[in-house]
């Protein structure tokens, strides 16, 4: 039984101690881990009924468990979300929300600027079934209703996007994919949910890989679908049920506790991101420093106008190309080279040999990955430390 005493008016930090917890008979402090299969049954009739859906209870952990379902109460009260799906991981949560909305003939437009995951999924896999798709500048609101034919169906953006950092406007797309009578999936992944409400600026429906700052302690994978009662039971709920990228319960019980620190681990990692930011933007080593945070980010009315605060990720233009940006990697002694992000320790990754490897250069240069660039997660290190060894590995670009 969901907490009575639950109440949608508390603060955000509240709510993701304490939403969507239920207590077994044994009135246990933290949540339970119902690491379990499946469930028994009373008797043959209540079977039959919890298959008809007149017995609400559990049947089956591909379907539904006590665990997941508790994670899945507190994302979507995170966001005000009427319903919300955990997956087993992020890729999993991005391809059930497109193609459990799509069939032959469909089309789905998607910003270019994508993680490259993500971008296989729409540039490859759904042709491969018939659903066409069109690349778009993101950042160019006419480009999105250019590529709107009478059989689009789906946009798909992440803003800030992996791992450049540019934005899309939601609110713009959004309201030409309303005007097209498609729907909007946005992977939110880069903001958070602390810092950026696609629901609330007209996307209808949010994804995140719960492997990045939602665990934020590098412990597992994890995804989440959230959007409305009615998404879900169109295009979501049959296809997981069906096909089974079920997240794990012991998954789900580490994410719904990683959940009561987000807001302090994302704020505090923001929080030095911005002080390292400032620091490293002016650094003779640095081309080029991309950061929500700071007023020359080049869409920073956007941000301004879209999120509520920045980010703890940057991106940074090496000087000296890829030579100099590996040198800059191997000269490191706290960041990790990792291609992960979100995660409680400083991580950093090389874009164009890592995630976005498998795309040609000229791909890659019109996404705005150059070969110099690289992608800093910041973590929950002291900053004084943090910037003591990233100047110091800037000091062996130059070398
Ligand atoms: C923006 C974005 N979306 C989706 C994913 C996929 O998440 P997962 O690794 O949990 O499948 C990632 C992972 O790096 C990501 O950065």
């Amino acid at each position: 039984m969901t907490d009575p005493l639950a109440r949608p008016d508390r603060h955000l930090e509240t709510r993701l101690v304490h939403e969507g917890s239920f207590r077994s008979e044994f009135g246990e402090t933290s949540e339970a881990l119902f690491l379990t299969q499946g469930h028994v049954y009373a008797s043959a009739e209540q079977a039959e009924r919890r298959f008809t859906g007149d017995d609400p209870g559990y049947q089956y952990a591909r379907f539904s468990n006590p665990t997941v379902a508790m994670f899945e109460a507190r994302m979507a009260s995170l966001e005000r979300a009427e319903a919300a799906r955990a997956t087993a991981t992020g890729m999993a949560a991005v391809t059930a929300a497109l193609v459990g909305q799509v069939r032959a003939g469909d089309h789905v437009v998607a910003a270019r600027a994508l993680f490259g995951s993500c971008r296989y999924v729409v540039e490859e896999f759904l042709p491969r079934f018939g659903v066409a798709s069109t690349l778009v500048d993101g950042r160019d609101l006419a480009a999105w209703e250019k590529a709107v034919r009478p059989e689009t169906k789906t946009f798909f953006l992440e803003s800030p996007a992996n791992p450049t950092l540019d934005l899309v406007d939601i609110a713009g797309v959004a309201r030409i994919a309303r005007q097209a009578g498609a729907t909007l999936v946005v992977d939110n992944v880069f903001a958070t949910a602390l810092y950026q409400r696609p629901l609330e600026l007209g996307a209808d429906c949010v994804v995140y890989s719960a492997t990045k700052h939602i665990d934020g302690q590098g412990r597992c994978l994890g995804g989440v679908i959230l959007s409305s009662q009615d998404f879900i039971e169109k295009h979501v709920q049959t296809y997981l049920r069906q096909t089974g990228p079920a997240m794990s319960p012991f998954n789900a019980w580490v994410l719904l506790k990683s959940l009561e620190t987000l807001p302090l681990r994302v704020e505090r990692q923001t929080r030095s991101a911005g002080l390292i930011a400032d620091r490293l933007a002016d650094h003779p080593g640095v081309a080029r420093l991309i950061y929500p945070g700071r007023p020359d980010h080049p869409q920073a009315e956007l941000v301004r106008r879209q999120m509520t605060g920045a980010s703890n990720l940057i991106a940074i233009e090496i000087v000296g190309g890829k030579a100099g940006a590996f040198r800059f990697l191997n000269a490191l002694r706290l960041v990790l080279i990792s291609n992960n992000l979100g995660d409680a320790k400083s991580l950093v990754t090389h874009p164009a040999t890592t995630t976005h490897q498998r795309f040609k250069p000229e791909e890659r240069t019109a996404m705005g990955i150059g070969e110099g660039l690289v992608r800093l997660s910041v973590g929950l290190e002291h900053p004084d430390d943090l910037l003591r060894d990233l100047e110091e590995a800037l000091s062996a670009v130059s070398v």
